[in-house]
């Protein structure tokens, strides 16, 4: 819909038109307002989401809140506020007047300041090792519910903290620039007085005398530390190969790397068929390059998302021309020849590894925190060690939705646990119960995935899969445990809402 074919809101909506729960898109000033009903009131807010700018008119509205169809996140109708991630800022609002039978949108209300909060509760000062997802939300949720003393957010990394899912999408793709990456720019940390403290790895914790240690020699006191180290990718030893030709994705520097590399290569292997390798494949055949993907399973993804999911996945890929070797690995690499285990050779002029990743927990299990496969943290985020939190890839927490300890790697629940352990730092004793989420995008296919299943009896598909247009949810004993949608936007927000009230009633 162009702007004039949308309502100029300031002339008047009749209420009759606008049921509960219902949304009307219009303009005011040649601006997306969004104009919301809830109950017996109305609110005014922006149509777009100030992630990736979503259309909040295709959202769902959940009492006074509405989300973001793409990847949930959720605003206050009555603040603007973002509520959740991976939206960090809020849209902006509009008086409202009622008069009679209709009801005009005014002018715009001006944003408010930081929340005034009593500080004497707050620890100190707040240490925040790692610069990704969960450490950036964390810093700004500080900030946000108005604490005040010392933030210093250590990175390990070279760059300031990234929009990391586009590194294998758009950015490698070549259809975003460098500039969209940071998520925050530079003046944001120093008006903010957070100290960001890049290139700089900490190697030691003591948890008794509250400090930090990094590996150029500094230490630190903590009052508060979080813990948002992330994960590492997993390194595979490729036989004969040149350490020159061989890539691995997680930080911008990688990126670029593999995009450099690009230029002047005419084909790569991947190796691995999840996520990031398949997200690798279809950002390198954007650019022109033939691309084999190489991965031990038959079906891509089938552990994670089913076979007719994974099956559908691979003839994407194959439609645009990517060349699989599944049930196979890499046997050796000769110069610019991969010879894979079943004797077929492959050219290749550089090789890309998305074979998984492992939490960066060597520094907790060093304090002696207690670890099973990730930081174990209660459902407040709390590590075992009193005054450190963790969140994000790191986190291994109580899910109350499957009822067990779990750990994933999602871009916004690391956001959304960091948002929570910021709060629970400033003493709001809040249980971390979001449902899981997160997305991935294949081509012009985004695939979105709500809670959390590892196994299921029964996969049920609503729509066609290879038309695009299907819900398929991963159910055990009956109960929905994930829901993974194609072009169906609201039924996963649906879904999400549904999942989050069985935890609501346990
Ligand atoms: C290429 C790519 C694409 C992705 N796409 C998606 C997607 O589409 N959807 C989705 O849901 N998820 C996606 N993910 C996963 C998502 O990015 C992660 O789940 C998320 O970044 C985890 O956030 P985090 O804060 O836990 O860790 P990270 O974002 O990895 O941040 C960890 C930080 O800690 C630093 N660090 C580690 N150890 C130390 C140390 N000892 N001292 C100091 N600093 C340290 C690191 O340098 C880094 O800055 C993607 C990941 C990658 C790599
Ligand atoms: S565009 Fe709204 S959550 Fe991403």
């Amino acid at each position: 819909m162009n702007n004039a074919e949308k309502p100029d809101l300031r002339n008047g909506v009749s209420l009759a038109t606008v049921p509960d729960g219902g949304k009307i898109l219009g303009v005011v000033d040649g601006e997306d307002v969004l104009l919301v009903r809830h109950g017996t009131e109305f609110f005014a807010v922006g149509g777009n989401c100030t992630h990736y700018h979503g259309p909040l008119a295709d959202g769902l509205v959940v009492d006074d809140e509405v989300r973001c169809p793409w990847h949930h996140a959720c605003f206050s109708l009555r603040t603007g506020e973002a509520l959740r991630a991976p939206a960090l800022d809020p849209i902006p609002r509009w008086h409202i007047e009622q008069i009679g039978e209709s009801v005009f949108v005014k002018e715009k209300v001006m944003p408010a300041g930081p929340k005034r909060v009593s500080t004497t509760a707050h620890p100190s000062s707040i240490i925040i090792i790692g610069g990704g997802a969960a450490g950036l939300a964390a810093a700004d949720m500080l900030r946000r519910d108005g604490y005040s003393g010392p933030v210093t957010m250590i990175s390990a990394d070279g760059a300031p903290p990234c929009d990391r899912p586009n590194l294998s999408k758009d950015f490698l793709a070549g259809t975003a620039a460098e500039e969209w990456l940071p998520l925050r720019p530079p003046e944001w940390y120093s008006e903010r007085k957070i100290d960001l403290v890049l290139n700089s790895r900490v190697t030691s914790l003591d948890t008794t005398r509250n400090t930090i240690s990094t590996e150029d020699g500094k230490t630190y006191a903590y009052g508060a530390l979080l813990l948002a180290t992330g994960s590492d990718p997993v390194k595979l030893p490729l036989e004969g190969a040149n350490p020159s030709q061989v890539f691995y994705l997680r930080s911008l520097a990688d990126s670029k790397a593999i995009v450099a590399k690009a230029k002047s290569a005419k084909q790569a292997v991947v190796v691995g068929a999840s996520f990031i390798g398949l997200e690798v494949a279809a950002s390198l055949r954007a650019k022109g390059i033939a691309v084999h993907v190489v991965a031990p399973e038959q079906v891509p993804m089938e552990r994670i998302l089913g076979s007719r999911i994974g099956t559908f996945i691979r003839s994407l890929h194959e439609s645009h021309g990517v060349v699989f070797h599944l049930g196979e690995t890499v046997k050796r690499v000769d110069g610019g020849k991969v010879t894979l285990s079943g004797g077929a050779t492959i050219e290749a002029d550089f090789i890309v590894l998305g074979v998984g990743v492992r939490p960066s927990i060597d520094l907790a299990a060093q304090a002696g925190l207690r670890i099973d496969r990730g930081i174990v943290v209660n459902e407040y985020l709390e590590t075992s060690a009193p005054g450190v939190l963790a969140a994000g890839d790191v986190a291994r927490w109580p899910d109350p939705h499957t009822r067990s300890q779990i750990r994933v790697e999602h871009w916004v629940v690391a956001e959304r646990q960091g948002q929570t352990a910021a709060k629970n730092m400033l003493g709001a004793h809040e249980r971390f119960e979001a449902v899981p989420f997160f997305w991935s995008q294949h081509y012009d296919v985004p695939i979105n995935y709500v809670g959390h299943a590892e196994e299921w009896d029964t996969i049920d598909i609503e729509g066609d899969v290879e038309k695009r247009n299907c819900s398929v949810s991963y159910k055990r004993d009956g109960r929905t445990l994930a829901q993974v949608t194609i072009f169906r936007d609201l039924e996963s927000l649906k879904a999400e809402s549904e999942m989050e009230k069985v935890i609501s009633t346990p």
